[in-house]
């Protein structure tokens, strides 16, 4: 397969850990004869320092042309502690999602069998648990109108759904769940807000089309403590836009690092994969940041594209590495591999035949991941 793939590194360790990505697609495209051609393109800040726009037109061109974006991260302190910056790099990311109409965030949430003690959450709570969290990703108080009165005193975000938009994202959420445990639960504030009583209805009236799934409802605020109460319960979580990115970190707590969830983003005709973690500007340039989100947002572009056996393989390759324990800081506090030594490992893994190539005592000791 030829892919050709907008690679949007944007901010902070964004460009650190999509190079890692990078190296695990062409492995990939070595192992498995595929032809994967990258085009690197500015967003964020980093694209309002050079042209003083988050999404310059040609980044939104280049992505509007390609099979597939990956995507790094966004955001910089000096404008996090502005609030009356005019331009921001989250505007960036917005707007793509927007333009590009990518309209369904998923993501996955499951621990690694042995990471379940890097978590704060206790082992037993846990263990076995799976979801996938469907976030709507182009609607909701995001892109409602924005008010500020003159005196900048009183602000207002408007929440819009149409059921148009909800039918979409619910057919998708109900497809996974086919394929997975069968149970969508759909999270909403319907005790409060009239979206959410739109939402309800119409998850209803799209669930019909499904009677071999189990579809059940939470409240957002008794979702958000049954996530780490009882993870176990969820199969597939459909939300709007903002209760699935707050209840989405929340859920990255069970897996023990941010730093290991992907995401993808869906459209009609365009998609785009980036790890749910920010730009971190505190680890930036010191090869500490941790590569995996990245590197398994590129598994899920994979997917995507129906290349399973490919994705299945990058999937192990991560696996061996936490394995191994060739992981970074954040999941191992005395680690002495880095951003790039784990994306290395990972990469060789995809490269390798066997686990001969590996060198484990090196490995123990922090040394060469190769032979
Ligand atoms: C995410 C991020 C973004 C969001 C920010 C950077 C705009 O937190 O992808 O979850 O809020 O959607
Ligand atoms: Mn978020």
């Amino acid at each position: 397969m030829n892919l050709k793939i907008a690679a949007l590194a944007g901010d902070g360790i964004g460009p650190e850990v999509i190079l890692q990505a990078k190296k695990a697609l062409y492995a990939i495209g070595l192992v498995f004869d595929h032809e994967f051609v990258f085009e690197d393109a500015f967003v964020g800040a980093i694209a309002i320092d050079k042209t003083g726009n988050p999404l310059p037109e040609q980044t939104l061109n280049l992505c509007l042309n390609t099979d597939a974006v990956l995507f790094g991260a966004i955001g910089d302190p000096k404008y996090d502690n502005n609030p009356d910056a005019k331009v921001r790099p989250e505007q960036g990311l917005l707007k793509l999602r927007k333009s590009l109409g990518l309209f369904a965030n998923i993501r996955p949430i499951k621990p690694y069998a042995s990471l379940l003690n890097s978590s704060p959450l206790k082992k037993e709570i846990i263990q076995d648990a799976d979801f996938i969290i469907f976030r709507e990703l182009t609607g909701g108080v995001y892109f409602g109108e924005k008010k500020l009165n003159e005196t900048g005193t009183i602000a207002s975000d408007l929440c819009e759904y149409s059921e148009e938009e909800i039918i979409r994202i619910s057919h998708l959420a109900f497809k996974s769940a086919q394929n997975r445990r069968k149970k969508v639960t759909m999270v909403d504030k319907a005790n409060v807000l009239e979206t959410s009583r739109l939402w309800r209805r119409v998850v209803k009236k799209v669930s019909e089309d499904y009677p071999d799934v189990a579809l059940d409802f939470l409240f957002v605020d008794n979702a958000a403590m049954q996530i780490i109460l009882n993870p176990r319960q969820f199969d597939v979580i459909l939300t709007e836009n903002l209760f699935g990115d707050i209840l989405s970190d929340e859920a990255s707590v069970i897996t023990g690092s941010i730093g290991l969830l992907a995401s993808a983003s869906l459209g009609k005709t365009n998609a785009l994969f980036e790890p749910i973690h920010g730009s971190y500007p505190q680890a930036t340039g010191k090869n500490i940041a941790n590569p995996i989100a990245s590197i398994l947002s590129a598994a899920m572009l994979l997917e995507h594209f129906g290349l399973h056996k490919e994705a299945k393989k990058v999937y192990e390759a991560v696996e061996k590495a936490i394995e191994y324990n060739v992981v970074t800081v954040d999941l191992n506090a005395d680690s002495k591999f880095g951003t790039n030594e784990v994306g290395d490992f990972i990469s060789n893994v995809i490269l390798s035949k066997d686990d001969l190539y590996f060198k484990i005592d090196n490995i123990k000791i922090g040394q060469s991941t190769i032979v």
